[in-house]
């Protein structure tokens, strides 16, 4: 058993999630769990080795990805589709660099993770956007909306897959829908998979290439072991692109972009995660699936203005606050300010989202206990400060 209520004090380490003094911090999607002890000590035994230099990717980092993805989601990825990356977000930037042209539009469903923006905007790509609708239960596409701006000069969707911030899996069949439109589009699709292991007890994320070979033609897909076993600040993700002539271009791209090489730790740290973590992450996501039950009967019980949902994956919780205040941005500053616990604004993801806010419930469930207190305090707090 390994042991989740132990989380490492990352206060005056640098940590950007922990930068606020004093304060909680429930936002970045970044996790406090001690990662696995195998990976520890796969790191310690490469300090003890005292030499730091350059490091080629090995074919065990690859073989690694290939295996877990065999046994955990049975799918038969072959090691020479893949490409290192330094993280997932340059690889992202770099293939929109590479794929698409100024001036292009690049498809995101809303609310999103919202660093897909950035990728998009800062390299002079417009943003085509179609925001899921709500059920009251689920998340789901729009189809006629997303149809008809798929049309409209898109030349790739950013897929989330499983969905950040509303912890959605896509089915099957929603994958097929979606690459059935970008086929007959000529639309590529970058499949964004880095939370994928991170799901409630029994279920199981589908990647989009292996739903059909269709599918697999059009994608790009964006694999790591970070998100998942708290290693993202050792910068990796694995890029896997069966089709040969987007790979060519792709891995022309990562190299121009200088993102195709790794540093002295990652290839050893992800193989060991990838290789021996199947208990951690059972017993990882048995945490956090406990934690998302608390935070149901904590807000069920003492705030029941708060709309809360959390899909079958990620450590998220997505909390619609309107009915205390219709912009989530201004709230989460309030309760920094005055209760220190801090969350991520709704907007960011979208929009549309601006009632929104974003917990993350990936640490200890004392943190989460403590947190969900201070958002009490604050709240009513706000009621009585702002609704005099
Ligand atoms: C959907 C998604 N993609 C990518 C990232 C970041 O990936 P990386 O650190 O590998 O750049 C995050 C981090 O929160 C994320 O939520």
């Amino acid at each position: 058993m390994y042991n989740f209520d132990k989380i490492a004090d990352r206060l005056n380490t640098s940590s950007l999630k922990w930068m606020y003094k004093d304060v909680l911090p429930m936002w970045v999607a970044d996790m406090d769990f001690d990662t696995m002890p195998e990976v520890k000590e796969a790191i310690k035994k490469r300090v003890d080795l005292g030499a730091f230099g350059y490091t080629n990717t090995p074919n065990y980092f690859y073989e690694a990805f290939r295996d877990f993805w065999k046994r955990n989601h049975h799918v038969d990825f072959k090691t020479e589709w893949m490409i290192f990356s330094t993280g997932v977000v340059p690889a992202i930037s770099s293939i929109v660099r590479k794929l698409t042209k100024v001036g292009d539009r690049i498809m995101v469903m809303t609310p999103t993770y919202n660093i897909f923006f950035n990728s998009i905007l800062n390299n002079n790509r417009d943003v085509a956007q179609t925001d899921l609708e709500y059920d009251g239960k689920e998340y789901k596409i729009n189809w006629k909306d997303f149809e008809a701006r798929i049309k409209n000069n898109v030349k790739m969707l950013i897929l989330c897959n499983p969905q950040n911030p509303v912890g959605k899996i896509w089915s099957k069949g929603e994958l097929l829908r979606i690459g059935k439109i970008c086929r007959e589009n000529n639309v590529i699709v970058l499949s964004d998979e880095i939370h994928c292991d991170i799901v409630t007890p029994g279920m199981e994320y589908i990647p989009f290439s292996s739903v059909s070979e269709e599918c697999m033609n059009i994608s790009i897909t964006c694999l790591s072991a970070s998100k998942c076993f708290n290693l993202a600040g050792l910068q990796g993700a694995c890029v896997v692109i069966p089709n040969e002539k987007i790979r060519k271009l792709v891995n022309r791209g990562l190299n121009t972009d200088e993102v195709a090489e790794g540093n002295a730790f990652v290839y050893d740290a992800f193989t060991v995660a990838l290789n021996k973590g199947d208990l951690w992450l059972k017993e990882m996501n048995q945490y956090v699936y406990n934690n998302k039950k608390y935070l149901k009967s904590f807000l069920n019980e003492n705030l029941k203005e708060l709309d809360y949902h959390f899909g079958d994956a990620t450590y998220l919780a997505w909390v619609d606050v309107s009915k205390i205040c219709d912009d989530g941005n201004m709230l989460c500053e309030y309760l920094k300010a005055k209760s220190k616990v801090y969350f991520s604004y709704g907007e960011e993801y979208g929009k549309s989202f601006k009632g929104f806010i974003r917990i993350n419930l990936a640490t200890s469930l004392d943190n989460v206990k403590e947190g969900l207190n201070r958002l009490l305090i604050g709240i009513n707090k706000f009621k009585e400060e702002y609704r005099k």
